[in-house]
């Protein structure tokens, strides 16, 4: 299939790219690198640069690829505690940039479309692990964003026969030998604790020890980047008769923040201090996945189910690039022949 991934350039994205890339699939990669890092993008990607509230980049890109069939988007803002900060960033960029590229897809005449969509859209589930038919109430305007999209997706389907999936991740983590996680500023969990391990910070601080959970630290369900990769590769494969349009995505075990920097200290052997402080607004206690629609509806099956193989993997890619993708030194830079004025 030749299929244009935005956000390509990025953690999850270009883990998927590669991924598909060695399933045989051509691919477009579209992404800003605002968050995104050109070295990550797979050499075999057509890699564009560009942002999705830009009408004319997505008018030239679909008129000069006219043989993309499908669409996965993960081009966008992703940060639960940065969108109680800054609602608007989310409530308008994500989705106005999510229509901007529906608008051009199915102008084009592209009806195929898997969309990053997430745990967030759960914040005070009645059930643990959430399913798919749990109430939707999303927790923080960047999973509001994300909710809207979905509905969005439904009535295009509905009005123009598009045909889609929606993956609500839980927490993606760890990383394969050439990619793996590197934001600026970093805010997740696992990298930060592994910054710490590397000697690149000095503890890690925990959001908050008084939620109603075990140890009164917050309790996610992480998932290795790879298993979403081919979640979104069955997804592809069967999107044409789909049972169903939502599927959540996660291991279905649940760990504390406390836990998960147990599980890295015996991984890197390093003490991981750390330091208690505030909640981050916007957190859920707990979120833990119930993935049963899609192993039963998609045969799905994790490859990397426990979190110590995920840290490791994470571990593994972080002592290779303590830089991230950063090259070790930097090119002195060229001396100005001119003074501009
Ligand atoms: N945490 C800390 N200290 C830190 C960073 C995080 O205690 O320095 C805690 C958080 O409070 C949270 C847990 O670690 O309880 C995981 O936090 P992350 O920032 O790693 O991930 P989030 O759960 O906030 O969000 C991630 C993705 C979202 C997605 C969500 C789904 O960034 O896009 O998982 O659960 F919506």
């Amino acid at each position: 299939m030749n299929i244009l991934v935005t956000g390509g350039a990025g953690y999850i994205g270009s883990i998927t790219t590669a991924e598909l890339i060695r399933a045989g699939h051509a691919v477009i990669v579209l992404d800003n690198l605002s968050q995104g890092h050109a070295a990550a993008v797979h050499p075999d990607a057509t890699f564009i640069q560009g942002d999705l509230s830009d009408h004319a980049i997505l008018s030239w890109l679909f008129d000069a690829h006219p043989n993309i069939d499908s669409i996965m988007h993960f081009a966008s803002h992703t940060l639960v505690g940065e969108s109680m900060q800054h609602p608007l960033k989310y409530l308008r960029d994500n989705t106005v940039n999510a229509a901007n590229l529906l608008e051009h897809a199915t102008t084009h005449g592209v009806q195929r479309f898997i969309l990053s969509s997430t745990a967030n859209l759960f914040n005070t589930p009645r059930t643990i692990p959430i399913a798919e038919y749990e109430a939707i109430i999303p927790g923080s305007p960047y999973g509001e964003s994300k909710f809207f999209i979905e509905r969005m997706l439904h009535w295009f389907a509905c009005t123009s026969g598009l045909r889609y999936a929606c993956l609500r991740y839980f927490n993606a983590a760890g990383g394969t030998p050439e990619r793996g996680e590197d934001h600026t500023p970093e805010t997740h969990l696992i990298p930060l604790i592994l910054q710490v391990a590397l000697g690149q910070r000095p503890h890690i601080t925990i959001f908050g020890n008084d939620y109603p959970t075990r140890d009164g630290t917050c309790i996610r369900d992480y998932i290795h980047v790879l298993d979403l990769a081919h979640a979104h590769m069955l997804a592809l494969d069967h999107l044409d008769h789909l049972q169903s349009h939502a599927y959540n995505l996660g291991n279905g075990t649940g760990f504390t923040v406390l836990e998960v920097i147990e599980a890295a200290r015996r991984i890197t052997g390093h003490p991981i201090p750390t330091v208690v402080g505030p909640r981050r607004q916007g957190d859920p206690p707990t979120l833990v996945a119930s993935s049963e629609r899609i192993r039963q509806e998609l045969g799905w099956n994790p490859r990397y189910p426990h979190l110590d193989d995920i840290i490791r993997s994470a571990w593994e890619w972080h002592r290779a690039h303590p830089h991230g993708y950063q090259s070790p030194w930097s090119p002195p830079p060229v001396p100005s022949t001119s003074s501009g004025k």
